[in-house]
């Protein structure tokens, strides 16, 4: 089969896409408004830009109800230029998804998932405490792409929980991580089945 984006009903290009780039870390995004009300949202739309400076991105995309389309996260990080991204793992999956739900803006999401709340060290917004990885970030840039914005963020402070990091490779254990991946839809995927493969380059070290 093919597809022209540009013939396709509303919709459909987002199925394809997101059955298409998988599996997607989820970005789980704290951030709070100007009057210090917390909020927390996966965005799956996310990756890792650069190292140097150490960049992230997330999309947010456009909410049809609503007075500007702006989604919570979104309207939070242009107000106060902070967020935080949590990653979450397999025992936090059931509780990012509570969040996503659409609730209004004074609700506090880390309330409606009863998640324990640990302070910003270099942002004055809150993480999720159970989460293996947290990345402090503020503000780099934003980027309109059709009706979504891309949000830019460079990390300022990492945090990760106690017996992940490895100091003799500089790297995190992967099978002690265990991230959750987005599929499409409602589905979604462990990281279990770890597999090794050498770069032909012998003096690979990243
Ligand atoms: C796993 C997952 C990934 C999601 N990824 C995105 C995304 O990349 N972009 C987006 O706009 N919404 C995404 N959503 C939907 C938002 O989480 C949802 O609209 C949420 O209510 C936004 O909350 P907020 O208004 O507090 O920012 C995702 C939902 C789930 C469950």
């Amino acid at each position: 089969m093919e597809f022209d984006p540009a013939a396709l009903p509303p919709n459909a290009m987002y199925k394809l896409l997101i059955s298409s780039v998988v599996p997607r870390p989820i970005a789980w995004v704290s951030s709070v408004d100007r009057a210090g009300v917390r909020n927390l949202a996966p965005f799956s739309y996310f990756m890792a830009i650069t190292d140097d400076p150490p960049t992230i991105a997330f999309s947010s995309s456009f909410r049809g109800a609503g007075p500007d389309g702006k989604k919570d996260t979104l309207r939070n990080i242009e107000d106060t230029g902070e967020f935080v991204v949590n990653v979450v793992d397999d025992d936090l999956a059931a509780q990012m998804n509570v969040t996503s739900g659409e609730y209004p803006p004074e609700v506090d999401e880390f309330e409606v998932a009863a998640l324990a709340v640990a302070p910003g060290t270099r942002v004055g917004v809150p993480r999720v405490a159970s989460a293996p990885i947290t990345l402090e970030c503020r503000l780099d840039r934003l980027v309109s792409v059709g009706r979504a914005t891309l949000v830019l963020g460079r990390i300022v402070y990492v945090h990760v929980r106690d017996g992940l990091y490895d100091a003799a490779t500089g790297r995190l254990d992967m099978h002690r991580l265990r991230p959750v991946g987005r599929l499409a839809g409602n589905l979604y995927t462990h990281v279990h089945d770890i597999f090794e493969m050498k770069r032909p380059n012998p003096d690979y070290r990243g």
